[in-house]
């Protein structure tokens, strides 16, 4: 499954828990949860970057609403994101409710090892 989505500011706290994420403004026709993705930057000769993304509400932060985020495992430094396609690779779970911001970046660190082994060959 594709899809691709715009660039919009998010509530800027991914990057203080060493999980920055952009937010598209895409609704997939996707069941909420966690999942192992390739985001492509750039039209038709974009190359995939290993990624997660995180799509419905935010319980843990204390949003209801609906957030379509993506954090690249590697950033490539200086590179200009205002659009990003999407190709879901597989789903790793459901969106959670975390007493707090600790237990949330433990469980992301687990995810992000989780793609790694299960769909990212081992890679970044
Ligand atoms: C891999 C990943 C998994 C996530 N899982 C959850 C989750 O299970 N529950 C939740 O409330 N938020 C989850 N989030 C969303 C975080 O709450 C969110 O990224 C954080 O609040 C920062 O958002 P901001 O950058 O828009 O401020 C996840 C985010 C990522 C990147």
């Amino acid at each position: 499954m594709r899809f691709s989505g715009k660039v919009v500011k998010g509530m800027g706290l991914g990057k203080g828990l060493g999980f920055p994420t952009f937010n598209l403004d895409a609704r997939p026709q996707l069941e909420h949860g966690v999942y192992a993705v390739q985001a492509f930057v750039g039209g038709v000769f974009a190359c995939p970057h290993n990624a997660l993304m995180h799509y419905g509400p935010k319980p843990s932060v204390g949003r209801d609403d609906i957030f379509c985020e993506v954090y690249f495992l590697k950033f490539p430094e200086g590179l200009e994101v205002d659009a990003l396609e999407i190709e879901v690779l597989g789903k790793l779970r459901d969106v959670m409710k975390f007493d707090g911001l600790e237990a949330l970046v433990e469980q992301m660190k687990k995810d992000e090892e989780e793609a790694r082994e299960r769909y990212f060959g081992g890679e970044v």
